[in-house]
């Protein structure tokens, strides 16, 4: 078996990034495609140079996956075994302000994207669900048979994207797609040189806790702390965007490996709970500093308690992850204090 070609979309984001540098470690040879909307092609520069000889396989090119012209180009130029599709925008209470951005760039995308794989006979697919299809769910841990619920814009977008992928594996039997629905993505590599970087005010937990201690917010609002939790606030499952990677060769090498996918879906989670207040301790052990709290009301459309069941991915892919919040929190704060203004600097923050 030959070196395997995968594409990847979104891969100079956080999670694309992370993943990209472990398809490299494996010995797969990669070409990203990101629009660079929300990411910096230094962190493509920087998984080449930590990839080390094995960069050699990086290809990056940036084009946005609605310009068909360009993706067919690309698909013409190269033979690609499957693609690992991170390619999005992903801001809830944005997806809320402007809905048809989120249409536009998620599903459009998408499509053009199934479209020109189909037309150059890749039909293999690992795709980024999320466990916003959940909602607040029934009861916890999730299963991937619980029932699916879009609660805003975003998690619509995931959700007709997930139906798109079951209806062309039904029309069409030789798709074989990997639907991971991954929980809380949060940390950094180990060496402090790839993490999350996003623009803008973050929305999510991690980058904000990480940029008051880098000095560039006063404090965090802690949202909700009337939960029916230990300490009242909201409870996630994190999970090391490492470990996350890893999720992904797992899925791939099934794809690879099992004459018999379809259409699968698979949790990416640890399986485990932390509310917000355990997190920022664990978070304020690595950085041997107190976070300033401001505790606010909910924030709307928050659930209360989300986990994962990971059962079927241990059990299916032969993967779980290995980090626990102390070594996620010790690399986000590693990634922070090396990069305090992510792949930028002052001058470019917005
Ligand atoms: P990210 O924003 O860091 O990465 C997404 C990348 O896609 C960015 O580099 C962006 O520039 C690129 N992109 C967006 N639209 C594009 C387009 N039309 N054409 C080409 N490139 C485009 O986000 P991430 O956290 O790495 O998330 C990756 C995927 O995982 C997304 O689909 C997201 O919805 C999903 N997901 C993320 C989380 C999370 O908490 N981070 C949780 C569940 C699911
Ligand atoms: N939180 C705060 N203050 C903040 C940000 C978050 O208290 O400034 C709390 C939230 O209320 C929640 C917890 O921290 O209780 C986690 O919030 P995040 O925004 O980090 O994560 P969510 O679980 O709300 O949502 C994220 C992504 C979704 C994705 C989901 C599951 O934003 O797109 O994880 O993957 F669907």
């Amino acid at each position: 078996m030959g070196t395997k070609t995968i594409l990847v979309t979104g891969g100079a984001g956080y999670i694309g990034s992370h993943t990209v540098l472990q398809l490299l470690q494996e010995g797969f040879s990669v070409v990203v495609v990101d629009n660079l909307d929300n990411s910096s092609e230094v962190a493509v520069r920087r998984v080449e140079e930590l990839a080390g000889d094995a960069g050699k396989n990086l290809v990056f090119h940036q084009a946005d996956l609605r310009d068909r012209e360009a993706l067919n180009k690309i698909f013409a130029s190269t033979r690609f075994d499957a693609v690992i599709h991170f390619a999005g925008l992903k801001a809830v209470g944005e997806s809320v302000q402007k809905p048809l951005s989120y249409y536009d760039n998620n599903l459009i995308g998408t499509i053009t994207l199934l479209e020109v794989m189909a037309a150059h006979g890749c039909k293999s697919l690992v795709f980024s669900s999320s466990a916003t299809v959940y909602g607040w769910p029934i009861q916890v841990p999730c299963t991937e048979e619980f029932p699916l619920i879009a609660a805003n814009p975003y998690g619509r977008t995931k959700l007709i994207i997930e139906d798109i992928c079951r209806d062309i594996r039904k029309a069409s039997s030789d798709w074989k797609i990997m639907l991971l629905r991954y929980f809380n993505p949060i940390g950094a590599h180990p060496s402090g040189h790839i993490g999350e970087d996003p623009h803008g005010i973050p929305n999510n937990l991690m980058p904000y806790i990480q940029q008051v201690a880098v000095g560039r917010r006063p404090s965090l609002t802690v949202f909700g702390t009337d939960y029916n939790t230990n300490d009242g606030t909201g409870v996630r499952d994190y999970i090391h965007v490492v470990d996350l990677a890893d999720g992904h060769i797992a899925a791939l090498q099934k794809l690879f490996q099992d004459p018999n996918i379809g259409c699968e879906v698979y949790n990416l989670g640890t399986g485990k709970g932390t509310s917000v207040l355990e997190m920022v301790a664990a978070f304020e052990k690595a950085y041997g500093k107190k976070i300033p709290l401001v505790m606010a009301a909910r924030r709307s459309g928050d659930a209360e308690i989300v986990y994962a069941s990971t059962m079927k991915a241990e059990r299916e892919l032969n993967w779980r992850a290995k980090y626990g919040i102390d070594e996620m929190c010790r690399d986000q704060w590693n990634w922070a204090r090396k990069n305090p203004w992510g792949y930028g600097s002052p001058e470019s923050e917005s």
